[in-house]
């Protein structure tokens, strides 16, 4: 591993923003002291000392989406959650440096995400351009296949919803197949976004990848639906 990857990695156990699961296969979750910490169920009260609601960007890498919509929104809390802390520490030292004090993150496997937030805790989840997993074997590993659904379900309040972002057309229509087995609602539908004005501000906040693939010609999608 190269010496500035390890630095963040050593960094962001430090920052006071940022919880982290280190060993997948034992559901606990530790502060910047190390110590451990159940938070399932009082993220709000216990972490932001309020009782705003409560948003999760799965797969945030370095928290774009995390950071983008905290300035947008301070009456609502921000959690960006990822496997990867070299990348989460960007994020985390963005939202420590602009003391936005409604972000957090938690580098955990969302596999896990069950341990770590309650029943019903969280008002919306972000997804975007999650890994699209083209193989057929990979289907499950999606981040919207029925298995992680099937956990959103759970973490979501009643009438809670799933925004998702992706530059991948067949991973959109998969996760639109999916959602609809599943039997969510779609409210809202459309590919190349940009294609027409934007319909509300937090589309125009572009992550890391999202950059990367508009420079290669790509095309952006978003799917928004409650479970
Ligand atoms: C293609 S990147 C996108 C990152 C960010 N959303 C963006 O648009 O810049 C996918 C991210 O998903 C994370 N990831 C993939 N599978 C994951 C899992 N099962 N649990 C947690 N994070 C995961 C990776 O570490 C990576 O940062």
């Amino acid at each position: 591993m190269g010496k500035a990857k390890m630095y963040k990695i050593n960094s962001v156990a430090t920052f006071a923003n940022v919880f982290q699961n280190p060993h997948y296969t034992n559901p606990v979750l530790l502060n910047n002291r190390q110590q451990p910490l159940n938070l399932k169920g009082v993220w709000r009260t216990a972490v932001f000392k309020n009782e705003k609601p409560l948003v999760l960007e799965l797969a945030c890498g370095k928290g774009d989406y995390t950071i983008g919509l905290a300035g947008m929104n301070p009456d609502k809390n921000f959690v960006g959650i990822d496997v990867k802390g070299a990348r989460i520490f960007t994020g985390a030292k963005t939202a420590l440096e602009n003391n936005l004090s409604n972000v957090a993150f938690a580098r955990m496997r969302i596999e896990n995400i069950l341990f770590f937030f309650g029943t019903h805790e969280v008002d919306e989840i972000w997804i975007t351009f999650p890994d699209p997993f083209p193989r057929k074997g990979d289907v499950k590993r999606r981040l919207s296949a029925a298995p992680f659904l099937e956990k959103y379900k759970q973490l979501l309040k009643t009438g809670g919803v799933v925004h998702f972002k992706t530059d991948d057309l067949p991973l959109f229509h998969f996760t639109h197949e999916s959602a609809k087995e599943f039997g969510a609602e779609i409210l809202y539908y459309k590919e190349d976004i940009y294609s027409t004005p934007l319909d509300f501000q937090e589309l125009a906040i572009q992550t890391h990848y999202e950059k990367q693939h508009l420079s290669n010609g790509k095309t952006i999608n978003y799917l928004k639906f409650r479970i």
